[in-house]
Protein backbone atom coordinates (compact mmCIF):
# COMPACT_ATOMS: atom_id res chain seq x y z
CA UNK A 1 0.00 0.00 0.00
CA UNK A 2 1.37 3.58 -0.84
CA UNK A 3 2.62 5.28 1.98
CA UNK A 4 3.39 8.54 0.17
CA UNK A 5 1.69 11.13 1.69
CA UNK A 6 2.12 14.22 3.54
CA UNK A 7 -0.25 15.95 5.20
CA UNK A 8 -3.41 14.17 7.53
CA UNK A 9 -5.40 16.46 5.09
CA UNK A 10 -4.14 14.33 2.19
CA UNK A 11 -4.60 11.22 3.97
CA UNK A 12 -7.91 11.63 5.48
CA UNK A 13 -9.79 13.73 3.23
CA UNK A 14 -10.14 12.03 -0.45
CA UNK A 15 -13.18 10.53 0.91
CA UNK A 16 -13.80 11.71 3.85
CA UNK A 17 -17.04 14.53 4.00
CA UNK A 18 -15.92 15.99 7.36
CA UNK A 19 -18.07 14.11 9.31
CA UNK A 20 -17.45 11.98 12.24
CA UNK A 21 -17.81 8.73 10.43
CA UNK A 22 -16.17 9.57 7.26
CA UNK A 23 -12.69 11.06 9.60
CA UNK A 24 -13.00 7.97 11.52
CA UNK A 25 -14.07 5.64 8.67
CA UNK A 26 -10.58 6.71 6.60
CA UNK A 27 -7.81 6.62 10.02
CA UNK A 28 -9.44 3.05 10.20
CA UNK A 29 -8.61 2.32 7.04
CA UNK A 30 -5.09 4.28 7.00
CA UNK A 31 -4.19 2.16 10.29
CA UNK A 32 -5.38 -1.53 8.51
CA UNK A 33 -3.80 -0.78 5.48
CA UNK A 34 -0.31 0.72 6.93
CA UNK A 35 -0.20 4.25 5.49
CA UNK A 36 -0.75 4.85 9.56
CA UNK A 37 2.08 2.58 10.39
CA UNK A 38 2.50 1.17 14.22
CA UNK A 39 3.66 3.34 17.09
CA UNK A 40 2.66 6.61 14.73
CA UNK A 41 2.10 9.52 17.01
CA UNK A 42 -1.09 11.05 15.80
CA UNK A 43 -1.76 14.90 16.16
CA UNK A 44 -3.31 16.68 19.02
CA UNK A 45 -7.69 16.54 18.36
CA UNK A 46 -7.57 20.21 17.84
CA UNK A 47 -4.50 20.15 15.56
CA UNK A 48 -6.23 17.60 13.27
CA UNK A 49 -9.32 19.21 13.34
CA UNK A 50 -7.67 22.22 11.97
CA UNK A 51 -5.72 20.06 9.68
CA UNK A 52 -9.09 18.63 8.00
CA UNK A 53 -11.36 21.71 8.75
CA UNK A 54 -13.76 19.38 10.98
CA UNK A 55 -14.58 20.42 14.06
CA UNK A 56 -12.37 19.21 17.00
CA UNK A 57 -15.74 16.87 18.44
CA UNK A 58 -15.34 14.95 15.15
CA UNK A 59 -11.94 14.19 15.91
CA UNK A 60 -12.17 13.33 19.19
CA UNK A 61 -15.33 10.91 19.18
CA UNK A 62 -13.05 9.13 16.06
CA UNK A 63 -10.53 8.63 18.04
CA UNK A 64 -12.31 7.33 20.62
CA UNK A 65 -14.28 5.07 18.62
CA UNK A 66 -11.04 3.63 17.45
CA UNK A 67 -9.45 3.78 20.86
CA UNK A 68 -12.22 1.14 21.63
CA UNK A 69 -11.76 -0.63 18.35
CA UNK A 70 -8.17 -1.32 19.23
CA UNK A 71 -6.55 0.41 16.74
CA UNK A 72 -5.68 3.70 18.89
CA UNK A 73 -4.05 3.67 22.04
CA UNK A 74 -4.56 6.87 24.33
CA UNK A 75 -2.32 7.69 26.94
CA UNK A 76 -2.16 10.51 29.30
CA UNK A 77 0.93 12.82 28.50
CA UNK A 78 1.77 10.80 25.34
CA UNK A 79 -1.02 11.41 23.02
CA UNK A 80 -2.50 9.41 20.80
CA UNK A 81 -0.73 6.54 19.15
CA UNK A 82 -1.46 3.71 16.16
CA UNK A 83 -1.60 0.19 17.72
CA UNK A 84 1.21 -1.77 17.19
CA UNK A 85 -0.96 -5.12 16.84
CA UNK A 86 -2.71 -4.30 13.75
CA UNK A 87 -2.46 -6.62 10.82
CA UNK A 88 -4.71 -6.32 7.62
CA UNK A 89 -3.42 -8.51 4.72
CA UNK A 90 -3.09 -6.90 1.46
CA UNK A 91 -5.93 -8.63 -0.47
CA UNK A 92 -8.27 -11.08 0.56
CA UNK A 93 -8.19 -14.30 -1.05
CA UNK A 94 -10.10 -14.40 -4.92
CA UNK A 95 -13.63 -16.11 -4.99
CA UNK A 96 -13.01 -19.51 -6.91
CA UNK A 97 -14.28 -19.32 -10.46
CA UNK A 98 -17.74 -19.86 -11.07
CA UNK A 99 -18.63 -23.83 -12.04
CA UNK A 100 -18.32 -24.01 -16.04
CA UNK A 101 -21.62 -23.72 -17.91
CA UNK A 102 -22.99 -26.72 -19.62
CA UNK A 103 -24.10 -26.51 -23.21
CA UNK A 104 -26.44 -29.86 -21.88
CA UNK A 105 -25.83 -30.26 -18.40
CA UNK A 106 -27.89 -33.79 -18.05
CA UNK A 107 -26.18 -34.73 -14.41
CA UNK A 108 -28.51 -35.92 -11.99
CA UNK A 109 -30.21 -34.74 -8.81
CA UNK A 110 -32.11 -31.45 -9.96
CA UNK A 111 -35.45 -30.63 -10.35
CA UNK A 112 -36.55 -28.54 -13.80
CA UNK A 113 -35.84 -25.32 -11.21
CA UNK A 114 -37.65 -22.59 -13.75
CA UNK A 115 -40.58 -24.81 -13.14
CA UNK A 116 -40.54 -23.67 -9.64
CA UNK A 117 -43.51 -21.98 -8.48
CA UNK A 118 -42.34 -18.63 -7.78
CA UNK A 119 -46.06 -17.32 -7.92
CA UNK A 120 -47.04 -20.14 -5.36
CA UNK A 121 -44.25 -19.77 -3.31
CA UNK A 122 -44.01 -15.77 -3.13
CA UNK A 123 -48.16 -15.98 -1.82
CA UNK A 124 -47.30 -19.05 0.60
CA UNK A 125 -44.59 -16.44 2.29
CA UNK A 126 -46.84 -13.42 1.90
CA UNK A 127 -50.02 -15.36 3.81
CA UNK A 128 -47.86 -17.19 6.23
CA UNK A 129 -45.53 -13.79 7.36
CA UNK A 130 -48.96 -12.06 7.80
CA UNK A 131 -50.59 -14.70 9.82
CA UNK A 132 -47.56 -15.71 12.11
CA UNK A 133 -48.43 -15.25 15.33
CA UNK A 134 -45.84 -12.77 16.69
CA UNK A 135 -44.31 -15.48 19.71
CA UNK A 136 -43.32 -17.59 16.68
CA UNK A 137 -40.79 -14.83 15.57
CA UNK A 138 -38.63 -15.95 18.67
CA UNK A 139 -36.13 -19.10 18.41
CA UNK A 140 -37.37 -21.74 16.57
CA UNK A 141 -38.35 -25.57 17.87
CA UNK A 142 -35.29 -27.60 17.45
CA UNK A 143 -37.58 -30.06 16.18
CA UNK A 144 -39.24 -27.70 13.62
CA UNK A 145 -42.31 -25.80 13.04
CA UNK A 146 -45.43 -27.30 14.48
CA UNK A 147 -47.81 -26.57 11.97
CA UNK A 148 -45.51 -27.86 9.36
CA UNK A 149 -44.88 -30.54 11.56
CA UNK A 150 -48.79 -31.83 11.27
CA UNK A 151 -48.66 -30.81 7.63
CA UNK A 152 -45.93 -33.18 6.96
CA UNK A 153 -47.37 -35.83 9.27
CA UNK A 154 -50.29 -35.78 6.77
CA UNK A 155 -49.07 -35.57 3.79
CA UNK A 156 -46.32 -38.13 4.31
CA UNK A 157 -49.36 -40.47 5.71
CA UNK A 158 -51.65 -39.59 2.55
CA UNK A 159 -48.75 -39.42 -0.07
CA UNK A 160 -46.02 -42.01 1.04
CA UNK A 161 -48.20 -44.09 3.53
CA UNK A 162 -46.00 -43.10 6.21
CA UNK A 163 -47.25 -44.31 9.82
CA UNK A 164 -46.13 -40.96 12.20
CA UNK A 165 -47.51 -38.18 14.33
CA UNK A 166 -46.12 -34.81 14.08
CA UNK A 167 -43.96 -35.24 17.36
CA UNK A 168 -41.88 -37.72 15.49
CA UNK A 169 -41.20 -35.37 12.04
CA UNK A 170 -37.82 -33.06 12.66
CA UNK A 171 -37.63 -30.77 10.19
CA UNK A 172 -33.94 -30.31 8.72
CA UNK A 173 -31.53 -28.11 6.09
CA UNK A 174 -32.29 -30.75 3.79
CA UNK A 175 -31.77 -34.12 4.07
CA UNK A 176 -28.40 -33.94 3.85
CA UNK A 177 -28.32 -32.36 7.49
CA UNK A 178 -30.80 -35.19 8.36
CA UNK A 179 -28.12 -37.53 7.36
CA UNK A 180 -25.41 -35.70 8.77
CA UNK A 181 -27.79 -35.97 12.71
CA UNK A 182 -28.31 -39.34 12.39
CA UNK A 183 -24.71 -40.16 11.30
CA UNK A 184 -23.78 -38.53 14.81
CA UNK A 185 -26.26 -39.79 16.71
CA UNK A 186 -25.35 -42.90 15.60
CA UNK A 187 -21.52 -42.53 16.17
CA UNK A 188 -22.87 -41.12 20.04
CA UNK A 189 -25.11 -44.47 20.56
CA UNK A 190 -22.22 -46.61 19.90
CA UNK A 191 -22.28 -47.47 15.93
CA UNK A 192 -18.97 -47.87 14.28
CA UNK A 193 -20.14 -48.63 10.88
CA UNK A 194 -22.72 -47.86 8.58
CA UNK A 195 -23.70 -49.91 5.03
CA UNK A 196 -24.81 -48.12 1.97
CA UNK A 197 -25.75 -49.52 -1.29
CA UNK A 198 -23.45 -50.30 -4.24
CA UNK A 199 -23.47 -48.10 -5.86
CA UNK A 200 -25.19 -44.80 -4.42
CA UNK A 201 -25.02 -41.56 -3.44
CA UNK A 202 -21.64 -40.19 -3.28
CA UNK A 203 -22.44 -37.69 -1.20
CA UNK A 204 -24.06 -39.65 1.86
CA UNK A 205 -21.36 -41.97 1.92
CA UNK A 206 -19.34 -38.55 2.28
CA UNK A 207 -20.79 -37.70 5.29
CA UNK A 208 -21.37 -40.22 7.35
CA UNK A 209 -17.84 -41.32 6.93
CA UNK A 210 -16.91 -37.62 8.08
CA UNK A 211 -18.48 -38.34 11.30
CA UNK A 212 -16.18 -41.51 12.32
CA UNK A 213 -18.43 -44.27 10.73
CA UNK A 214 -16.73 -46.76 9.10
CA UNK A 215 -18.89 -47.41 5.44
CA UNK A 216 -19.58 -50.85 4.57
CA UNK A 217 -20.68 -51.07 0.76
CA UNK A 218 -23.83 -53.70 0.08
CA UNK A 219 -24.08 -54.35 -3.84
CA UNK A 220 -27.82 -53.72 -5.58
CA UNK A 221 -29.03 -56.26 -8.43
CA UNK A 222 -32.19 -55.68 -10.19
CA UNK A 223 -34.51 -56.40 -6.81
CA UNK A 224 -32.65 -54.02 -4.69
CA UNK A 225 -29.77 -54.40 -2.34
CA UNK A 226 -28.69 -58.06 -1.35
CA UNK A 227 -29.70 -57.95 1.93
CA UNK A 228 -28.36 -61.39 2.81
CA UNK A 229 -24.82 -59.35 2.48
CA UNK A 230 -25.85 -57.11 5.14
CA UNK A 231 -25.82 -60.43 7.84
CA UNK A 232 -21.89 -61.08 7.00
CA UNK A 233 -21.02 -57.62 7.56
CA UNK A 234 -19.99 -56.29 11.68
CA UNK A 235 -22.70 -53.26 11.02
CA UNK A 236 -26.36 -52.30 12.65
CA UNK A 237 -27.11 -49.51 10.04
CA UNK A 238 -27.88 -49.02 6.52
CA UNK A 239 -28.90 -46.46 4.28
CA UNK A 240 -30.90 -47.72 1.78
CA UNK A 241 -33.39 -46.14 -1.61
CA UNK A 242 -35.91 -48.37 -1.44
CA UNK A 243 -38.60 -46.71 -4.08
CA UNK A 244 -36.06 -45.87 -6.21
CA UNK A 245 -32.77 -47.16 -5.89
CA UNK A 246 -30.05 -44.47 -6.66
CA UNK A 247 -29.00 -44.13 -9.44
CA UNK A 248 -29.75 -47.43 -10.74
CA UNK A 249 -33.64 -46.47 -10.66
CA UNK A 250 -34.94 -49.70 -9.34
CA UNK A 251 -37.15 -51.37 -6.39
CA UNK A 252 -36.38 -53.05 -3.49
CA UNK A 253 -38.76 -56.30 -3.75
CA UNK A 254 -40.80 -57.09 -1.37
CA UNK A 255 -39.85 -59.91 0.14
CA UNK A 256 -36.16 -58.08 0.38
CA UNK A 257 -38.43 -55.40 2.33
CA UNK A 258 -39.11 -57.99 4.67
CA UNK A 259 -35.76 -59.54 5.08
CA UNK A 260 -34.19 -56.11 5.96
CA UNK A 261 -36.55 -55.45 8.35
CA UNK A 262 -35.97 -59.04 9.92
CA UNK A 263 -31.93 -58.15 9.64
CA UNK A 264 -32.79 -55.18 11.75
CA UNK A 265 -34.94 -56.56 14.63
CA UNK A 266 -32.31 -59.45 15.03
CA UNK A 267 -28.98 -57.00 15.24
CA UNK A 268 -31.17 -54.29 17.25
CA UNK A 269 -30.33 -52.00 14.08
CA UNK A 270 -31.90 -49.62 11.80
CA UNK A 271 -33.02 -48.75 8.03
CA UNK A 272 -32.28 -45.26 7.30
CA UNK A 273 -34.71 -45.01 3.77
CA UNK A 274 -33.73 -42.11 1.75
CA UNK A 275 -37.24 -41.07 -0.09
CA UNK A 276 -35.32 -39.04 -1.87
CA UNK A 277 -37.42 -38.34 -5.38
CA UNK A 278 -40.31 -41.17 -4.83
CA UNK A 279 -43.60 -38.82 -5.50
CA UNK A 280 -41.96 -39.07 -9.26
CA UNK A 281 -43.19 -42.21 -10.72
CA UNK A 282 -44.85 -42.40 -14.21
CA UNK A 283 -45.80 -45.88 -15.04
CA UNK A 284 -48.26 -46.29 -11.51
CA UNK A 285 -48.44 -45.51 -8.23
CA UNK A 286 -45.03 -45.04 -6.26
CA UNK A 287 -44.09 -47.62 -3.90
CA UNK A 288 -45.31 -46.54 -0.04
CA UNK A 289 -42.63 -46.12 2.09
CA UNK A 290 -41.25 -48.97 4.35
CA UNK A 291 -41.10 -47.12 7.26
CA UNK A 292 -44.97 -48.07 7.79
CA UNK A 293 -44.03 -51.35 7.93
CA UNK A 294 -41.94 -50.89 11.29
CA UNK A 295 -42.07 -47.47 12.54
CA UNK A 296 -39.68 -48.39 15.69
CA UNK A 297 -36.82 -50.09 12.99
CA UNK A 298 -37.01 -47.52 10.13
CA UNK A 299 -36.37 -43.59 9.69
CA UNK A 300 -37.61 -42.14 7.01
CA UNK A 301 -35.87 -39.25 5.16
CA UNK A 302 -36.71 -36.88 2.65
CA UNK A 303 -36.34 -33.32 1.12
CA UNK A 304 -38.30 -30.62 -1.15
CA UNK A 305 -35.01 -30.93 -3.13
CA UNK A 306 -36.22 -32.97 -5.98
CA UNK A 307 -40.06 -31.30 -5.92
CA UNK A 308 -39.16 -27.79 -5.51
CA UNK A 309 -35.81 -26.81 -5.45
CA UNK A 310 -32.18 -27.26 -3.71
CA UNK A 311 -31.97 -24.13 -2.93
CA UNK A 312 -34.55 -24.14 -0.01
CA UNK A 313 -32.71 -26.49 1.78
CA UNK A 314 -35.96 -28.12 3.16
CA UNK A 315 -35.76 -31.57 4.31
CA UNK A 316 -37.52 -33.88 6.99
CA UNK A 317 -36.41 -36.71 9.17
CA UNK A 318 -39.35 -39.38 10.53
CA UNK A 319 -38.02 -40.91 13.52
CA UNK A 320 -38.50 -43.51 16.15
CA UNK A 321 -39.88 -42.78 19.07
CA UNK A 322 -36.14 -44.04 20.38
CA UNK A 323 -33.64 -41.50 18.88
CA UNK A 324 -36.57 -38.64 18.24
CA UNK A 325 -34.91 -36.74 21.75
CA UNK A 326 -31.43 -37.47 20.95
CA UNK A 327 -31.51 -35.95 17.57
CA UNK A 328 -33.58 -33.10 18.67
CA UNK A 329 -31.00 -32.11 21.11
CA UNK A 330 -28.29 -33.10 18.41
CA UNK A 331 -29.80 -30.44 16.30
CA UNK A 332 -30.58 -27.82 19.21
CA UNK A 333 -26.48 -27.69 19.83
CA UNK A 334 -25.71 -27.57 16.11
CA UNK A 335 -28.28 -24.61 15.06
CA UNK A 336 -30.80 -24.06 17.75
CA UNK A 337 -33.11 -25.19 14.93
CA UNK A 338 -34.32 -24.11 11.11
CA UNK A 339 -35.90 -21.02 10.01
CA UNK A 340 -39.16 -20.58 11.28
CA UNK A 341 -40.53 -18.39 8.24
CA UNK A 342 -39.66 -21.10 4.95
CA UNK A 343 -41.27 -23.48 7.15
CA UNK A 344 -44.08 -21.39 7.95
CA UNK A 345 -44.58 -20.77 3.86
CA UNK A 346 -43.49 -24.81 3.06
CA UNK A 347 -46.32 -25.44 5.82
CA UNK A 348 -48.45 -23.23 3.75
CA UNK A 349 -48.30 -24.54 0.48
CA UNK A 350 -48.92 -28.00 1.62
CA UNK A 351 -51.95 -27.15 3.63
CA UNK A 352 -53.14 -24.88 0.63
CA UNK A 353 -52.91 -28.02 -1.94
CA UNK A 354 -50.04 -26.22 -3.77
CA UNK A 355 -47.34 -28.72 -3.44
CA UNK A 356 -50.10 -31.23 -4.71
CA UNK A 357 -50.90 -29.13 -7.60
CA UNK A 358 -46.84 -28.44 -8.65
CA UNK A 359 -46.02 -32.14 -7.87
CA UNK A 360 -48.90 -32.86 -10.26
CA UNK A 361 -47.44 -30.83 -12.98
CA UNK A 362 -43.73 -31.38 -12.83
CA UNK A 363 -44.97 -35.50 -13.00
CA UNK A 364 -46.40 -34.93 -16.23
CA UNK A 365 -43.61 -32.45 -17.21
CA UNK A 366 -40.75 -34.97 -15.87
CA UNK A 367 -42.61 -38.05 -17.81
CA UNK A 368 -42.71 -36.27 -21.14
CA UNK A 369 -39.23 -35.83 -20.87
CA UNK A 370 -38.19 -39.08 -19.53
CA UNK A 371 -40.21 -40.51 -22.24
CA UNK A 372 -38.60 -37.84 -25.12
CA UNK A 373 -34.69 -38.78 -23.65
CA UNK A 374 -35.78 -42.71 -24.21
CA UNK A 375 -37.31 -42.52 -27.51
CA UNK A 376 -34.42 -40.25 -28.62
CA UNK A 377 -32.08 -42.85 -27.41
CA UNK A 378 -34.13 -45.77 -28.70
CA UNK A 379 -33.27 -43.96 -32.30
CA UNK A 380 -30.29 -42.55 -32.00
CA UNK A 381 -28.02 -44.87 -29.85
CA UNK A 382 -30.17 -48.18 -30.43
CA UNK A 383 -26.64 -50.12 -28.26
CA UNK A 384 -27.41 -48.08 -25.20
CA UNK A 385 -30.11 -50.00 -22.61
CA UNK A 386 -32.06 -47.80 -20.14
CA UNK A 387 -32.34 -49.57 -16.82
CA UNK A 388 -34.47 -49.30 -13.71
CA UNK A 389 -38.48 -48.82 -13.43
CA UNK A 390 -39.86 -45.40 -15.04
CA UNK A 391 -39.41 -43.01 -12.09
CA UNK A 392 -37.49 -40.28 -10.44
CA UNK A 393 -35.24 -37.68 -12.48
CA UNK A 394 -33.30 -39.49 -14.12
CA UNK A 395 -32.31 -43.03 -15.94
CA UNK A 396 -28.93 -44.89 -15.68
CA UNK A 397 -28.29 -46.11 -19.64
CA UNK A 398 -25.85 -49.17 -19.86
CA UNK A 399 -23.52 -49.00 -22.36
CA UNK A 400 -22.06 -51.54 -24.24
CA UNK A 401 -19.46 -54.35 -22.49
CA UNK A 402 -15.68 -53.06 -22.48
CA UNK A 403 -16.87 -49.66 -22.82
CA UNK A 404 -15.15 -47.38 -20.48
CA UNK A 405 -17.78 -44.54 -19.14
CA UNK A 406 -15.64 -42.40 -17.65
CA UNK A 407 -13.81 -41.96 -20.80
CA UNK A 408 -16.93 -41.59 -22.35
CA UNK A 409 -18.23 -39.03 -19.69
CA UNK A 410 -14.82 -37.49 -20.88
CA UNK A 411 -15.20 -37.56 -24.23
CA UNK A 412 -18.61 -35.92 -24.13
CA UNK A 413 -17.87 -32.99 -21.45
CA UNK A 414 -15.44 -31.88 -24.25
CA UNK A 415 -18.35 -30.98 -26.18
CA UNK A 416 -20.01 -29.44 -23.14
CA UNK A 417 -22.49 -32.27 -22.02
CA UNK A 418 -21.92 -33.37 -18.47
CA UNK A 419 -23.36 -36.94 -18.45
CA UNK A 420 -21.80 -38.83 -15.46
CA UNK A 421 -20.30 -42.33 -15.62
CA UNK A 422 -21.59 -44.96 -13.10
CA UNK A 423 -18.47 -45.38 -12.30
CA UNK A 424 -18.57 -42.22 -9.97
CA UNK A 425 -20.77 -43.62 -7.98
CA UNK A 426 -19.39 -46.73 -7.24
CA UNK A 427 -15.79 -48.39 -6.16
CA UNK A 428 -16.70 -51.77 -8.02
CA UNK A 429 -18.24 -51.35 -10.94
CA UNK A 430 -19.85 -54.47 -12.83
CA UNK A 431 -21.15 -52.64 -16.12
CA UNK A 432 -20.49 -49.18 -18.06
CA UNK A 433 -23.36 -47.03 -17.57
CA UNK A 434 -24.41 -43.44 -18.05
CA UNK A 435 -26.74 -41.78 -15.24
CA UNK A 436 -28.21 -38.89 -16.95
CA UNK A 437 -30.36 -36.85 -15.60
CA UNK A 438 -33.49 -35.45 -17.73
CA UNK A 439 -35.61 -33.21 -15.42
CA UNK A 440 -33.83 -30.07 -16.27
CA UNK A 441 -34.30 -30.01 -20.23
CA UNK A 442 -37.42 -29.73 -22.36
CA UNK A 443 -37.83 -32.44 -24.93
CA UNK A 444 -35.94 -31.04 -28.17
CA UNK A 445 -32.77 -30.19 -25.93
CA UNK A 446 -33.15 -33.60 -25.00
CA UNK A 447 -33.47 -34.51 -28.46
CA UNK A 448 -30.59 -32.20 -29.67
CA UNK A 449 -28.09 -33.38 -26.52
CA UNK A 450 -28.29 -37.23 -27.77
CA UNK A 451 -27.46 -36.48 -31.38
CA UNK A 452 -24.35 -34.26 -30.18
CA UNK A 453 -23.84 -37.76 -28.41
CA UNK A 454 -24.29 -39.40 -30.91
CA UNK A 455 -22.02 -37.49 -33.19
CA UNK A 456 -19.12 -37.58 -30.60
CA UNK A 457 -18.79 -40.78 -30.08
CA UNK A 458 -18.71 -41.94 -33.47
CA UNK A 459 -16.42 -39.50 -34.55
CA UNK A 460 -12.95 -41.22 -34.12
C1 LIG B 1 -30.21 -39.93 -3.32
C2 LIG B 1 -30.19 -38.58 -2.69
N1 LIG B 1 -30.44 -38.46 -1.38
C3 LIG B 1 -30.39 -37.26 -0.77
C4 LIG B 1 -30.07 -36.12 -1.45
C5 LIG B 1 -29.90 -34.81 -0.70
O1 LIG B 1 -31.03 -34.06 -0.67
P1 LIG B 1 -31.03 -32.60 -0.02
O2 LIG B 1 -30.83 -31.64 -1.13
O3 LIG B 1 -32.39 -32.49 0.58
O4 LIG B 1 -29.97 -32.50 1.00
C6 LIG B 1 -29.82 -36.18 -2.80
C7 LIG B 1 -29.47 -34.95 -3.53
O5 LIG B 1 -28.93 -34.94 -4.60
C8 LIG B 1 -29.87 -37.44 -3.44
O6 LIG B 1 -29.61 -37.57 -4.76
Amino acid sequence: MATNWTTYRELLLPTAPGRRRGVETELRRAVRDGRLAPGTRLPSSRDLADQLGVARGTVTAAYEQLVGEGYLVAKRGSGTTVTAACTWPDSFPAEPPPTPRWRYDLRPGLPALNAFPREEWSQAQKSSLLDLPVDDLGYPDPAGYAPLRRELADYLGRVRAVAAGPSQVVVTNGAAEGLSLLGRTLRDAGHRTVAVEEPSHFGAAGMLASHGLEVLRVPVDDNGIQVDRLSTLDCRAVLVTAAHQFPLGVVLHPTRRHALLEWARGVDGLVIEDDYDAEHRYDRPATGAMQALDPTRVVHQGSTSKVLAPALRLGWLVLPSTLRDSVVERKRLDDLGTGTLPQAAFAHLLSSGGYDRHLRRTRHLYRTRRDALLSALAETLPAWHPIGVAAGLHVVVRLPPHTDDRSVQERLSHQGINALALSNYTTAPTFPALVLGYAALTPDRLRAAVRLMADTLTTP
